[in-house]
C-alpha cells in the first residue's frame, strides 16, 4: 500500500498558478491565503507525474491521437467506480475542458434564442456559456431549507416553454454540495423527457463524493437518448491545468451534432499530457482517491467541530460531495460587500464571492478546504477572530 502525505505543504507561490499568483490581478491583494478557485493544495499524485514525464521520453512532442487506451480507461473507471457498464468507445468525444464541452453542447443542441435552464445558485460559467451563445437563460432556483438544497420541480415545470431545449445539471452540485439522489434525478429526467429537453449533466465532481453517487447514466435506458454527460479527471486528481475532458452520449444523432461543433471550432482534441493523464488517473488512481476522500472528510470534520466549539457566526451544511463549502454569513450583521472586504482585508483570506453563483448567493461565500489540515485550522482562526 502506498502512503500519500496530504499534510505536506507545497509552495505554490511563483509557480504561475492562478490560485496564488492571480491574487494581485484578480483581488488586488498579495499576502492573503487563497481558499477560492477549485483546485487543491495537494500534490498531483506521483503516478500521474511519472507518466507525464514518460511522455518526454518519446523525444518528439508532435500531434497526438487519442486511442482506445484512453477510452478504455474511462469505460473501466465507470464500471469499477460507478457500476456503469453501458459506455462504449463510440459514445465518447474529447475536448479541452468541461466548460469548453458545455459551450460546444449548447451550440450543437440548440438555436439562438432557445431557452436553457440552469439551477441556481450554481457554478458561474453556467450563466456565461448560455449568454455567450445567445441563448435565453432560464433560472430554476433551488429550494434552500437550512442550507440543504433541493430541486424545485414545480417551478421547473412552470418555467418550461416550447422554446426550452436544454437543462444544464450540476451533479454533484457546485457550490451547494448536493449529490442528487435517484428519485430526484428520475423526476428531473421524466420532466425533461416529456418536454423534449436534453439534459447536459456536468459530473466533474462525481468522484469527490462522501455518499453513493448516482450518475444520470444510472437512470433507465429510455432516458439515455436525452442525456449528455460531461466529465474530466481534473478535479479529482488535481490536474485542471492539463485542460482535458470528455463528453459521453448514447444518442448517435446528438453525438454527430456535438462532434460537428468540436470540428468546426477545432476543439475536438487534447494535448499529449491531457491524453496521458486520463489513462494514468483512471487506471492507477483508486487507492490515492480513497486516501484523498478520507483526508477531505477529516477536513470537513475539523470545520464542523471548529464552528461548533467557537463563536464563529457562520453556518453551513456539510457537503455530500466536493471540497467546496457553501458558507452562510447571514448571522453576521453587515452587508455582503462589507463581509467580502473584511474577509480580504482583515482576515487576509480569499473565498469565492457567493453572488457570482447567482443572487441567492447574497451573504454566502464559498470556502475551499482542499489544503493541509493545519493550514485549514489557521484560516479558521483568522475567520473566527473577525466574525465571532
Ligand atoms: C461544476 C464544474 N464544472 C466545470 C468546472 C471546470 O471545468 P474545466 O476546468 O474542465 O473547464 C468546474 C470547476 O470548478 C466545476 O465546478
Amino acid at each position: 500500500m502506498n502512503i500519500y502525505n496530504f499534510d505536506e505543504h507545497v509552495n505554490r507561490k511563483n509557480t504561475d498558478c492562478v490560485k496564488y499568483d492571480g491574487l494581485k490581478k484578480l483581488f488586488n491583494v498579495e499576502d492573503a491565503k487563497p481558499l477560492w478557485v477549485a483546485d487543491m493544495d495537494f500534490k498531483t499524485p506521483d503516478f500521474i507525474l511519472d507518466d507525464l514525464k514518460k511522455s518526454f521520453d518519446k523525444q518528439i512532442l508532435g500531434y497526438p491521437i487519442i486511442t482506445s487506451k484512453t477510452s478504455n480507461s474511462i469505460i473501466s473507471w465507470y464500471k469499477r467506480r460507478h457500476n456503469i457498464s453501458c459506455i462504449e468507445e463510440s459514445d465518447i468525444s474529447y475536448t479541452t475542458g468541461v466548460v469548453t464541452a458545455l459551450s460546444a453542447c449548447i451550440e450543437a443542441l440548440s438555436q439562438e434564442d432557445d431557452e436553457v435552464i440552469i439551477q441556481t445558485p450554481v457554478y458561474f460559467p453556467f450563466f456565461s456559456v448560455v449568454k455567450n451563445n445567445n441563448r435565453k437563460l432560464i433560472l430554476n432556483e433551488l429550494k434552500n431549507k437550512n442550507d440543504y438544497y433541493t430541486i424545485d420541480f414545480d417551478d421547473l415545470k412552470k418555467k418550461i416553454t416550447n422554446k426550452t431545449k436544454l437543462l444544464i445539471l450540476c451533479s454533484p452540485h457546485n457550490p451547494v454540495g448536493r449529490v442528487w439522489n435517484k428519485e430526484e434525478l428520475e423526476e428531473l429526467a421524466k420532466i425533461c423527457y416529456e418536454n423534449n429537453i436534453i439534459i447536459i449533466s456536468d459530473e466533474i465532481h462525481s468522484d469527490l463524493v462522501f455518499k453513493k453517487f448516482t450518475s444520470i447514466l444510472h437512470l433507465d435506458k429510455k432516458y439515455h437518448d436525452n442525456i449528455v454527460l460531461l466529465n474530466s479527471p481534473s478535479k479529482t486528481f488535481n490536474i485542471a491545468g492539463l485542460k482535458s475532458s470528455y463528453i459521453i452520449t448514447k444518442n448517435d444523432t446528438i453525438k454527430k451534432h456535438i462532434d460537428k461543433i468540436l470540428e468546426k471550432r477545432h476543439i475536438g482534441s487534447i494535448n499529449i499530457f491531457g491524453i496521458e493523464s486520463i489513462a494514468s488517473a483512471y487506471n492507477k488512481g483508486e487507492e490515492w482517491l480513497e486516501m484523498l476522500l478520507n483526508y477531505l472528510k477529516n477536513n470537513i470534520l475539523t470545520l464542523e467541530q471548529y464552528v461548533e466549539k467557537s463563536n464563529l457566526k457562520i453556518k453551513f451544511n456539510s457537503p455530500e460531495a466536493t471540497y467546496l463549502i457553501w458558507l452562510n454569513f447571514s448571522e453576521v450583521i453587515d452587508t455582503h460587500e462589507n463581509i467580502q472586504k473584511r474577509l480580504l482585508n482583515n482576515c487576509k483570506l480569499v473565498l469565492n464571492d457567493g453572488i457570482t453563483f447567482g443572487k441567492e448567493g447574497k451573504k454566502y461565500f464559498r470556502l475551499n478546504i482542499a489544503l493541509p489540515n493545519d493550514e485549514l485550522l489557521e484560516s479558521l482562526e483568522l475567520l473566527n477572530y473577525e466574525f465571532n
